[in-house]
Parts: C-alpha cells; structure tokens; sequence
C-alpha cells in the first residue's frame, strides 16, 4: 500500500519556523515527510533538516520522498522522547527549529493490519514502533476493570467509559478480545441505542484512548518538550499540531511556563525566584485550518497549531 498522508496546516507550520537557509531544523513526527519536503525546498546547500519517526514505514516513506535533498537530510528512526541524545550522538546540540505534529499518520489509520482503525476488522495491534512488545491487545485484555475505566475517560473523554470498561472485562472472562470487530461490537452494547445516532463512531473516543495509553502519546510530549525549547537556538521556534484538547492543554500550559516561568507571590514587587523566561509565545491563539483546507481534508478538523520563539 503506497503511504498516503495529506499534511495538516503546511504552509501555516512552515512559514511559523521562519527558516534560515543555513539552519539546522527537526522535524519530530516525519511520517511521510510533508512537512520536511517543504522545509528542505527552502533551505540553501548549507542547511540541515533531521527527520525522527519511530514508524519502520515512516521512515521508507520520507527517505524516499526526501532523497533528492541529499546529505542534507538525516533520518532517524526513534522516538522523539530521545532526541536529545540521539542528535547529541549525531554531533548537533543546538537546532533553529523544531515541528512536532502529533497522533497517527493518514497511512497508520489506514493500514487495516496496524489496528488503529474502528473501520476495519484486524488484530488489536495500534503499535506506532513496530519493535515495541506490547499491543492493544495486552491493554484490553489485561488491564483492570478501573485502569480500563479511567483510560477510557481520560483518554477518550467518553460519558460510558465506566460502562465500556465493564462490558470489556466481562466479555473477555468468555474469550479473549482479539481483533477491532469484537472490541467495536462491545463498545456498540456498552453505549445506550440513543447516543450511537449522534456523536459520531461509538468506538472513536474508546479507540483514541487505548492508543493514546499504549503509545503514552501524552507522558511523551509533556517529558519531551522543556528540553525541545532548551534545544532551540536564539530565534529559533517549535511549531506544534495538536489533534484533541488533551495535547493541546499540555502545549499550551507548557509554553505559557517557559514564557513566563516566575513562581514568585503575585504581590512581590520584584522577581526573586531567579527563573528566567525561555523565549515568547508567538500564537496567543492556535492557528487552525482554514475552510479551504477543512474541505479537502477531513482529517484536518481539530488540527491546532501553536508557536514558541526562543530568546
Ligand atoms: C501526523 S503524522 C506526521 C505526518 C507528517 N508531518 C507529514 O506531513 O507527512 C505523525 C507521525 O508521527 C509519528 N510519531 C508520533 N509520536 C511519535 C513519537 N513519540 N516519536 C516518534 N514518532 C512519533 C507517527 O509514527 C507518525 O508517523
């Protein structure tokens, strides 16, 4: 299957970088590398870009499609939890700009046989690392009654979470929960007849939660992004597509402090605490699609985007 992903506010995302010719740029979540083909068009013979993606396809996709661009590219198959390190083994410590967008690939969703996806029948899997042990599968069929409850809620933010969590232990005491068929058809039971009719897919919030939990998408990004902003030079910025409230609130909250990290009394007349600002928010509010976009990609719809500029 060809790797099909349609990049989510482009020129917003690489205009917000504010590109040097000769800077250094990593892009965070390659997948197919549309974001990065855009950055690398307009660096000059000097400037670098560092692709990280933890996906196997990811990486084949983008090192294709970003070939052309030579030894300028550098593609690293990685967590970007470890960026640091992994760029510091490379001999980079300082970079001039950072894109992170976030969640699964059009291509991830799409691939039935890497479970992600309520829409077709395949093995609980939602791996986005390949190499990793763990699947969906452990996830529902090995959590408690209350861990499963709380994911569902936190993660997926879904009114039945306490009545999906149920109805999954119950049905995996009769046989295990192996495929997305029979976890959709559980959550479908779970879910009062009158709320499937609204709110679309019963399984998209229980979905997006379990996936959430399995890749620990939101420890990652809250761990990683102080030492991001650390990483940027002066003038450099970190541009973030968020896809649900629950990133957005991290990136957000994370920005603000770096901005403004004074933990003194709000009646101390001078600051005495020492903590110094990191650099400013660009976006005060998050740049979203605009109708154009919103109407040849659907998937673009809860797509924010947010800037920090280093000092
Ligand atoms: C929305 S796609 C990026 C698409 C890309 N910007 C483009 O235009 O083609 C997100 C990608 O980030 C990767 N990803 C998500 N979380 C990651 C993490 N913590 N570390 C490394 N890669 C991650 C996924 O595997 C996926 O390929």
């Amino acid at each position: 299957m060809a790797f099909e992903h349609t990049s989510v506010l482009l020129e917003e995302t690489v205009n917000g970088l504010a590109i040097k010719p000769d800077g250094i740029y990593v892009d965070a979540t390659l997948g197919g590398g549309g974001h990065s083909y855009q950055v690398c068009s307009r660096l000059g013979s000097t400037g670098r870009l560092i692709g990280i993606d933890q996906d196997a396809a990811a990486i084949e996709a983008a090192g294709s499609r970003l070939e052309c661009f030579g030894e300028r590219v550098t593609i690293i198959r990685s967590n970007y939890c470890d960026m640091k390190q992994k760029l510091h083994t490379i001999g980079v410590e300082k970079v001039d700009g950072i894109i992170l967008d976030l969640g699964v690939s059009s291509y991830q969703l799409d691939t039935a046989d890497r479970g992600f996806s309520y829409r077709a029948d395949a093995p609980l899997d939602m791996r986005m690392d390949q190499r990793q042990q763990t699947t969906a599968k452990d996830i529902v069929n090995c959590y408690s009654e209350a861990e499963l409850y709380r994911v569902i809620r936190d993660y997926g933010e879904d009114k039945f979470a306490k009545n999906i969590a149920k109805h999954i232990v119950m049905e995996r005491e009769r046989k295990p929960i192996e495929t997305t068929g029979q976890l959709n058809e559980i959550i479908r039971r779970a879910i009062p007849m009158k709320f499937q009719k609204t709110g679309g897919h019963p399984s998209k919030r229980t979905f997006q939660a379990v996936r959430i939990e399995l890749n620990r998408e939101l420890e990652v990004l809250r761990e990683s992004l102080d030492d991001m902003i650390g990483m940027l030079n002066p003038g450099g910025r970190i541009c973030i597509i968020t896809f649900h409230s629950l990133e957005d609130r991290i990136v957000k909250s994370v920005f603000r402090k770096n901005e403004n990290p004074c933990t003194c009394p709000s009646h101390f007349p001078v600051c005495v605490c020492g903590n110094m600002s990191k650099g400013k928010v660009i976006t005060r509010k998050p740049i979203l699609p605009g109708e154009a976009e919103l109407e040849y990609n659907s998937r673009s719809k809860s797509a924010k985007l947010r800037i920090f500029e280093r000092e």
